[in-house]
């Protein structure tokens, strides 16, 4: 299909897990980005995947009519239609997949697969300032951890990645033993502020290279819980909260200063939902000042799952001619 790049409109979904989006960009710039997070799994003390498929089903047709009234962009100005095609929960990429499919199809224009990894990176270049290739990227969610090298806009070479359970499920297993509800990254990072960082000594792994674990600072925060009982915990939760996200931040930035110093790379950036995390981002400003990194946070808003940064993904994959087809099927595992 030609395609032409002087006036690129791109409506973007994305529905990968707990978060229903659609965003709306011309030309490079974020005219909208709507988010519908869905708060029935909260009750479940975590994301249950057949819940949030339905959600997003009831959701998705909302949220894109007001991506078009806030954007004031109506259908037959787009040239594309973006979504997320992993990785993801299958039953909830398969909604975003099939309303992008149809809606591409119904309007004749082409079709644009975004890997969610991918665009938590490219959600760099939504606003200024945009870090300059190449670049160092730590993607903290609550499916993955990784360092990814980023060569250019669509190279990206993932050079270290967790062992075990991705950091932002450290918080959130921890909130939910700690008996702090869902999400628990929010509330341990609030709690955390008031507490002392070094009051209960929890292990930092010792992964090498640039693997990290964080199944063993959980179990120990299990073992913790069992050995001081349920008033203790509760009379110190806020010094718990600060230790145990102390332990994740240090595990965190010390492999980010390994990167930098192997790759000789000083521009340094953070995506995902952790990347909201205040003590992360305290300590990264002082490693920052301490290493001269360039340090690059995401306003807030595009750090958690949203389709800004799947828009902002697909105006780079379209000005390169890449799109899908509709044979095109979500991939619940989907690399870098
Ligand atoms: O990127 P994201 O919205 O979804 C995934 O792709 O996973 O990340 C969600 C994760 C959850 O584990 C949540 O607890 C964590 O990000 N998170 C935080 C904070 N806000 C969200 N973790 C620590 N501190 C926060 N302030
Ligand atoms: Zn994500």
């Amino acid at each position: 299909m030609p395609f032409n790049t002087e006036n690129i409109t791109i409506l973007a979904i994305e529905s990968s897990c707990d978060e229903t989006s659609a965003a709306v960009i011309k030309n490079g710039k974020m005219l909208t980005n709507i988010v519908a997070s869905q708060l029935i799994h909260e009750v479940h003390g975590g994301v249950v995947p057949e819940l949030a498929s339905r959600a997003h089903q009831k959701d998705i047709v909302r949220v894109v009519s007001e991506a078009f009234s806030e954007s004031g962009i109506n259908k037959a100005e787009l040239s594309a239609i973006a979504f997320t095609r992993g990785p993801g929960l299958l039953g909830s990429l398969l909604v975003g997949t099939s309303f992008a499919k149809s809606m591409a199809l119904g309007l004749n224009i082409p079709l644009i697969d975004v890997n969610h990894m991918q665009a938590h990176v490219l959600a760099h270049f939504i606003e200024a300032p945009r870090p300059k290739f190449p670049f160092l990227c730590q993607t903290v969610s609550g499916g993955h951890t990784q360092i990814v090298l980023v060569k250019s806009a669509l190279e990206m070479e993932v050079l270290g990645e967790t062992a075990d359970d991705a950091v932002g499920e450290a918080f959130d297993k921890a909130a939910k033993m700690l008996g702090l509800g869902y999400p628990g990254g929010p509330r341990i990072d609030a709690l955390a502020a008031e507490g002392n960082p070094e009051a209960f000594p929890f292990p930092i792994s010792e992964m090498p290279d640039l693997t990290f674990s964080f199944s063993g600072v959980k179990t120990s925060l299990l073992y913790f819980i069992q050995k001081h009982g349920e008033e203790f915990v509760n009379n110190n939760m806020a010094d718990i909260c600060a230790s145990y996200q102390h332990t994740l931040i240090l595990t965190l930035i010390r492999k980010l200063k390994k990167a930098s110093k192997l790759h000789k790379i000083n521009q340094i950036a953070i995506a995902g939902g952790v990347a909201a995390n205040k003590g992360l981002r305290k300590a990264l400003s002082e490693m920052a000042e301490k290493q001269r990194w360039e340090l690059f946070i995401p306003e807030f808003q595009y750090c958690t799952d949203n389709a800004g940064m799947i828009a902002m993904a697909a105006h780079f994959m379209f000005l390169e001619g890449k799109f899908a087809d509709q044979k095109v099927s979500p991939m619940p595992r989907f690399s870098i």
